[in-house]
């Protein structure tokens, strides 16, 4: 893989509004009532110091190509999970080489760090990548209009 390093995106970063345009340009469209610029503050909150909420991106040298997440909620309907990993993003010319696989990686360990034993994600249309990386499916419903699959890794400390 090009020189890829994993690192935490702190809420005063420079790429804040980068990666949040792209994950609000994906992701958007289940936030209604967002624009932009609520959106990308909402975003900046869940860029924490450590813990959850978490934000990571891979960078390639001063350029973020991908990013993932630790949240405490990603799914109203089921408040009692906790927490997920969420916003799995990489930029389309640089997928298909593992940066995906690293990002979640980061995120396990953040999970594992903070004395979680079990963390949950969704998925429309990924199920495949997270099976490969040890994730199982739980259950399949319907969310804001879309068909979904909840995910669970179990996490060993
Ligand atoms: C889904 C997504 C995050 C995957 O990112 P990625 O960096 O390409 O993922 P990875 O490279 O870790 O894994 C993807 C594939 O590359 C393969 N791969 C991993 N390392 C590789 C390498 N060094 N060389 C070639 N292929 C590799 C993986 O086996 C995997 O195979 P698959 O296509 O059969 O699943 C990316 O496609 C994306 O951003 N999609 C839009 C947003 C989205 O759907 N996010 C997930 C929401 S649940």
């Amino acid at each position: 893989m090009r020189d890829i390093t994993i690192v935490r995106l702190i809420p005063d970063s420079d790429h804040v509004d980068t990666v949040a345009s792209w994950t609000f340009a994906e992701w958007g469209h289940l936030h209604p009532g967002s624009t932009a610029d609520s959106y990308r503050e909402a975003f900046r909150r869940e860029c924490g110091e450590g813990g959850v909420p978490s934000v990571f991106v891979a960078m390639h040298g001063n350029r973020p190509v991908g990013t993932a997440a630790l949240l405490a909620e990603d799914m109203d309907s089921r408040p009692e999970l906790t927490p997920w990993l969420a916003s799995v993003f990489v930029l389309p010319e640089w997928r298909g080489q593992g940066i995906a696989a690293r990002l979640i990686r980061r995120v396990e360990e953040e999970a594992v760090d903070s004395g979680f034993s079990q963390f949950y994600l969704y998925t429309p249309d990924q199920q495949g990548l997270y099976r490969r990386l040890g994730w199982q499916e739980l259950e399949e419903l319907s969310y804001r209009g879309e068909a979904v699959t909840i995910m669970l890794r179990q996490l060993e400390a």
